[in-house]
């Protein structure tokens, strides 16, 4: 069931809320449970009956880059531990989980290492289609600016009709900080999460240009006429503004938006795809 996006903005501050919180809460009913393997994280996050979030655990870790696996027993390990965690704080032992992958790359990478971790597959839709699929759009395109990809999914009257994915994200943004600043990546990665810093964005502008290509490319003979924003790189001051003067459209940016991806892959398990 599709949400309002105030329901959906409800939900993503009670996740940044409970986010790596690890102690114990009663939780009534089913629960769903979704997993984002990204490029720069993995977000594990359980959703009750209602949907609303009551675990949330997110790990840092390059495990994935641009849909292929690059440590696969690290992220199988991240999975089981990231896991055993929420299992921990719900009370209950969890044994299925949805999870994702980006537009145009092969979804057993995800499906495997979930299995590998002991957990029965319980949906698997593109990153951009399952934030599609939980909010109610209509002419509109969901962009994920994740660590490694830009994925697109363009929606007319809550359907999912056109989905794709390039290799531009967050790492190129801090790879253009430390070449500028002549500064190491994890150097570059945590000036670039300095908030108030305008000067970042003047630098790293004509890489979110280079998204907005990307985007404008993949809308193309579209009926789109806005855009909702998804992925850690949009966490960036300005990045929206940058978008929405590149593609002429309005952009709507979450409040979340490390954290909306890892929602719309929960509420998938829900759905029971
Ligand atoms: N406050 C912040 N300011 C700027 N960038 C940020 C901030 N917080 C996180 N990021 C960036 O967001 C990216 C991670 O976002 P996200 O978790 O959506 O990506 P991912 O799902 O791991 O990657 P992908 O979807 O490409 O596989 C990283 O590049 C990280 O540096
Ligand atoms: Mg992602």
């Amino acid at each position: 069931m599709p949400v309002t996006w105030e329901e959906c903005r409800r939900r993503l501050e009670k996740a940044a809320l409970i986010l790596n919180r690890e102690e114990p809460v009663a939780v009534q009913g089913p629960i769903s449970v979704g997993i984002d393997l990204g490029t720069a994280d993995v977000v594990l996050m359980v959703l009750d009956a209602a949907g609303e979030p009551v675990a949330a655990f997110l790990e840092w870790a390059e495990v994935v880059r641009d849909g292929v696996v690059v440590d696969y027993p690290g992220a199988i390990d991240i999975v089981r531990d990231l896991t055993a965690k929420a299992s921990r704080r719900i009370g209950r032992e969890i044994t299925r989980a949805a999870t994702s992958f980006p537009p145009g790359t092969d979804p057993k990478l995800s499906t495997n290492i979930l299995e590998a971790a002991w957990l029965e597959v319980s949906g698997v839709l593109d990153e951009p289609s399952c934030v599609a699929r939980l909010l109610e759009l209509d002419k509109a395109a969901v962009v994920d600016i994740g660590g490694g990809t830009t994925g697109t999914a363009v929606v007319q009257g809550g359907k999912v009709v056109f989905s794709a994915d390039e290799p531009t994200g967050g790492r190129h943004v801090s790879l253009v900080l430390a070449g500028h600043y002549d500064i190491s990546f994890d150097e570059a990665e945590k000036l670039k999460r300095t908030p108030g810093n305008r000067e970042i964005l003047s630098l790293v502008r004509p890489t979110i240009q280079r998204v907005g290509d990307i985007v404008a490319r993949h809308i193309r003979g579209h009926d789109v006429e806005r855009i909702i924003l998804s992925g850690g790189t949009c966490c960036l001051a300005g990045v929206a503004d940058v978008l929405a003067a590149e593609l002429g459209l309005p952009v709507t940016l979450p409040s979340q938006p490390l954290l909306l991806t890892p929602l719309a892959i929960a509420a998938l398990a829900g759905d029971g795809i």
